[in-house]
């Protein structure tokens, strides 16, 4: 089985690069048929959604557009601290259809806060895209129409993952080899 080491870890392939291009079509055909006669504007979230977005898009034949955006932490004057900010949004979001493109969903936390800051915007609609969900992490509840594997609790990296800044270069997913950790 094919080994990589990533940082400190040792991780082994789960999914490989010809499976992802297979799920990554399907779900692309499954937006297609969906948005008939729509213009989405795709918002790819930075870093991980990089490689998944630009898979995704060059199968999309509905007239569209992306744009990338970031969440980014800073010290709000709320009791909780800590809140979360949208940034790189150029485009406005009123009246349209958006499709949230996004690496994995785990808790689902950083996606529901996503997903208010892009209602509050007043789209028409909009979905959530995503690679990965680990659906025995959720701790919210979301509706993920569009996803491309649904995988078990394990920390994995590749096409666009990282783990501490590397492995986003892989053109396969890798799950994290136990006795590594
Ligand atoms: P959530 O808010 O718990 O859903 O966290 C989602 C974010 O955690 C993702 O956008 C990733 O940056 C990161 N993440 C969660 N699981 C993994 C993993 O297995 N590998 C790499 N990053 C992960
Ligand atoms: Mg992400």
């Amino acid at each position: 089985m094919e080994r990589v080491k990533v940082g400190d870890k040792e991780f082994t392939i789960s999914i490989s690069a010809s499976h992802i291009q297979q799920r990554v079509a399907d779900v692309a055909a499954q937006i297609n048929q969906d948005f008939k006669g729509e213009r989405p504007l795709f918002l790819a979230v930075l870093n991980g959604s990089f490689v998944f977005a630009a898979d995704l898009l060059r199968h999309i034949t509905l007239p569209c557009e992306i744009s990338f955006v970031r969440l980014a932490s800073y010290q709000g004057t709320s009791s909780t601290g800590k809140v979360q900010k949208l940034i790189g949004l150029t485009e406005s979001l009123k009246g349209r259809t958006v499709i949230i493109v996004e690496d994995i969903i785990d808790s689902g936390l950083t996606m529901k806060e996503l997903l208010a800051m892009v209602q509050a915007e007043a789209p028409k609609q909009v979905r959530i895209a995503s690679l990965l969900v680990k659906p025995d992490n959720l701790k919210v509840d979301l509706d993920i129409p569009y996803c491309c594997f649904k995988i078990p609790n394990d920390f994995i990296v590749g096409y666009g993952l990282d783990y501490d800044g590397e492995g986003r270069n892989l053109p396969d997913i890798y799950t994290v080899v136990p006795d590594s950790l």
